[in-house]
């Protein structure tokens, strides 16, 4: 007889740590959208633990965590289809980290370059900077999660976490699933306004849910090279166009970069790209200030979430707990 196969559990976490970009929206929380509905079951949390490594407020971390979760419903997560949380919610999270912690090798941790390169952006060296990672491998093996949609910057925390669930399986026997990262190639590092990575701590995002004014600057700011106003244009080396297709189908990808070839001034690239951010945006403007008066209901879907998912840490918990003898 086949044996059934296991059910789809797809995870991702957000960081509350300053306005969603469009780097956050094609990296991450699209990807994650896909996912819902076609999964068995969906976890979307906000990683407002991994937040406190960084953004040391308490008046910051609130506004920012009421922030994230009117964008992130504003983006089109169904609390009737997946689950949605705050990591803080579920105390389970932080109780296994610590017991992965007990088998994570020092030297796994060590070799992390997210570490290493927040500490050389001058974030403070704390053990909580150091061992994020494992808190991260918590969040994932508490729901037995096999897939992981994430941005290419993340692939080594995943395969961290897979280093540690191995770990702990051979030590105390088998607990965890090893989950698979899904790594969009194709939108896996967006661009930003500079024409780097796009990252809040680089100041060259492009605000999903900023005013249009920000929005506007933004995109009449992003960087061209010097060929004449006519003159034909790369679009493989236009930042406008690497942005700019995240929204088109291949079909309309090929006819703009015709355009750029053509001799498309990049004047007139930006106003489209604006236009067509404009467009594709709008309904989740719209959906965000629907939610933003709505608090109590935005209260009980957080509570929800939250009572679901420790329904399955506590599954966890009970086999970790047991096998590690407490
Ligand atoms: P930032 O770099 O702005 O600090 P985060 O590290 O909070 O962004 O990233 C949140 C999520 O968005 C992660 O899954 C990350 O992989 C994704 N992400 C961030 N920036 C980009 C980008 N420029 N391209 C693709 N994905 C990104
Ligand atoms: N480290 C992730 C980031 O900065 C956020 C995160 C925390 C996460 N826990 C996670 C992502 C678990 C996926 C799964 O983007």
């Amino acid at each position: 007889m086949k044996a059934s196969p296991s059910p789809l559990r797809v995870l991702s976490g957000i960081q509350p740590s300053g306005q969603l970009h469009l780097g956050n929206y094609f990296g991450s929380i699209k990807p994650n959208l896909d996912f819902q509905g076609k999964a068995d079951q969906s976890f979307f949390f906000i990683a407002d633990l991994h937040a406190l490594t960084t953004l040391q407020s308490g008046e910051l971390l609130r506004q920012a965590r009421r922030d994230i979760v009117l964008d992130y419903l504003a983006c089109g997560f169904d609390p009737q289809k997946s689950i949605i949380y705050f990591q803080s919610d579920v105390p389970e999270h932080t109780e296994l980290m610590w017991i992965l912690s007990t088998v994570t090798p020092m030297g796994l941790l060590e070799r992390a370059v997210s570490y290493k390169e927040k500490v050389s952006k001058g974030i403070a060296a704390t053990a909580g900077l150091f061992t994020y990672p494992v808190l991260m491998a918590a969040d994932i093996l508490l729901y037995q999660a096999n897939l992981v949609p994430v941005g290419r910057d993340q692939k080594q925390h995943l395969e961290i976490t897979r280093d540690i669930a191995v770990k702990f399986n051979n030590t105390f026997g088998k607990a965890f699933t090893l989950p698979e990262p899904l790594i969009r190639e194709d939108v896996a590092v967006v661009p930003g306004t500079d024409g780097q990575k796009m990252s809040k701590s680089y100041g060259n995002t492009i605000p999903l849910f900023g005013s249009e004014a920000a929005i506007k600057k933004a995109i009449m700011g992003i960087v061209t090279d010097s060929v004449g106003v006519d003159a034909p244009k790369n679009p493989e080396k236009s930042v406008v166009f690497q942005i700019h297709r995240l929204f088109l189908t291949q079909h309309q990808q090929e006819s703009l970069a015709e355009e750029y070839e053509g001799g498309l001034a990049y004047g007139e690239a930006k106003k489209r790209l604006l236009a067509t951010f404009l467009e594709h945006f709008s309904p989740l403007r719209e959906r965000r200030e629907e939610y933003a008066k709505k608090t109590a209901l935005v209260d009980e879907i957080l509570a929800e979430g939250a009572r679901k998912a420790k329904v399955i840490a506590e599954e966890t918990m009970e086999n970790v707990r047991e096998l590690v003898g407490l």
